[in-house]
């Protein structure tokens, strides 16, 4: 069994600094005030992959929307995917229902308080099954995620790869015997929010005001540069787009996604791979039974996913139809911004619609 840390570092000396810095540092954050097993599951799902000064406006519509397990497993799909709109990896709000009906089903409702249990739900991890159980059940289970093992990466010194599945496992054994019994929660979250204000991923951590520095390995010998060791990122993929905001009739067409694959079931502006430049556009509309009464130029953008890098070109271009019908959805924008979840790779050109027209 191999270790992330040196033999030699007692992570049992971490606890006391890291709660008594916790006590006097932890954010105010809406999840931390009423920490109920179902808030708890909802906030580390959307912090996966999202800032946290981003999801609390998210997190509190959210639950307002939907304020219990039962409301969520019977959440239209459509009023979930609104409720995620621009957060990305629309997945997860799926998965959530899918586990929410699940305990609705077997668990009268309520999240079974048990580490191993919760790991069987779609979406949930070891890592949020640790952030669970620790903050809303007091169970002290390990909450191992990226920012984690880039913080205890370099209190010890480690350079194992952290990209390595045993890497997070043998971490969590190894917390697991340290975890205090009387606060679980607290050092799993003060272990996230040095991660996240004080040991940070890019540039130099703030060592001035670690509560830790003085065992830190990496801030003894100066390669907090240096740590974690990780894989390289894999190279997205550049895919060219041109998206196209059509008007008629005061009503701008969507479109709705296919049900799997990228964007799966969100709405879209209507859009084609390629640049395709201001001349040609009379000829690519004419086959959706369009045809061009004024076209100007919304300028370029750039969304990225995690393997593929969207370059668009937008137009506005207004429309009159030809007779067959377009295979879109005529909508005001009012109704399109209430009811239709638009991902935030058209927001760009979306927003410019205070031109008037719409
Ligand atoms: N990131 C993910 N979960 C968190 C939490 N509970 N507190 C602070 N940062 C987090």
């Amino acid at each position: 069994m191999s270790n992330l840390i040196a033999k030699d570092f007692p992570l049992s000396t971490l606890v006391s600094p890291l709660l008594d810095w916790y006590d006097a540092n932890a954010r105010i954050l809406p999840w931390r005030e009423d920490p109920k097993p179902y808030h708890v599951w909802v906030s580390e799902i959307m912090l996966q992959q999202t800032r946290v000064e981003a999801v609390k406006s998210y997190y509190l519509r959210f639950l307002n929307a939907l304020p219990t397990i039962y409301d969520l497993a019977q959440a239209p799909e459509q009023q979930l995917l609104k409720l995620w709109e621009g957060l990305g990896y629309y997945n997860r709000v799926r998965n959530l229902q899918k586990a929410a009906r699940i305990i609705v089903e077997r668990y009268h409702g309520e999240l079974p308080a048990s580490y191993e249990e919760i790991q069987k739900l779609p979406g949930i991890g070891s890592y949020t099954a640790g952030a669970i159980c620790s903050i809303a059940f007091s169970i002290p289970a390990p909450a191992v995620d990226g920012n984690v093992l880039r913080v205890i990466s370099r209190i010890t010194g480690s350079r194992k790869n952290i990209s390595r599945p045993e890497t997070k496992k043998s971490l969590e054994r190894e917390l697991l015997e340290v975890i205090p019994k009387d606060r679980p929660g607290d050092f799993n979250q003060a272990l996230m929010e040095l991660g996240a204000t004080v040991c940070l991923p890019n540039g130099f951590p703030d060592c001035g005001n670690c509560p830790v520095s003085h065992l830190c390995e990496a801030c003894r010998q100066n390669i907090q540069m240096e740590l974690p060791v990780k894989d390289g990122k894999k190279e997205r993929v550049v895919e060219k787009r041109t998206v196209f905001l059509l008007l008629k009739d005061g009503k701008t067409a969507i479109h709705q996604r296919p049900p799997k694959g990228l964007l799966a079931s969100l709405w879209e502006l209507p859009n084609l791979p390629g640049q395709i430049a201001k001349k040609e556009i009379g000829e690519v509309l004419s086959p959706w039974g369009l045809s061009v009464i004024s076209i100007s130029s919304l300028g370029k953008a750039k969304h990225i996913f995690t393997h593929l890098e969207w370059q668009m070109q937008g137009y506005l271009v207004e429309v009159e139809e030809k007779g067959e019908l377009s295979p879109f959805l005529w909508k005001s924008r009012t109704e399109i911004e209430r009811d239709y979840p638009l991902p935030a790779a058209f927001l760009p050109f979306w927003n410019q619609q205070e031109l008037s027209l719409f």
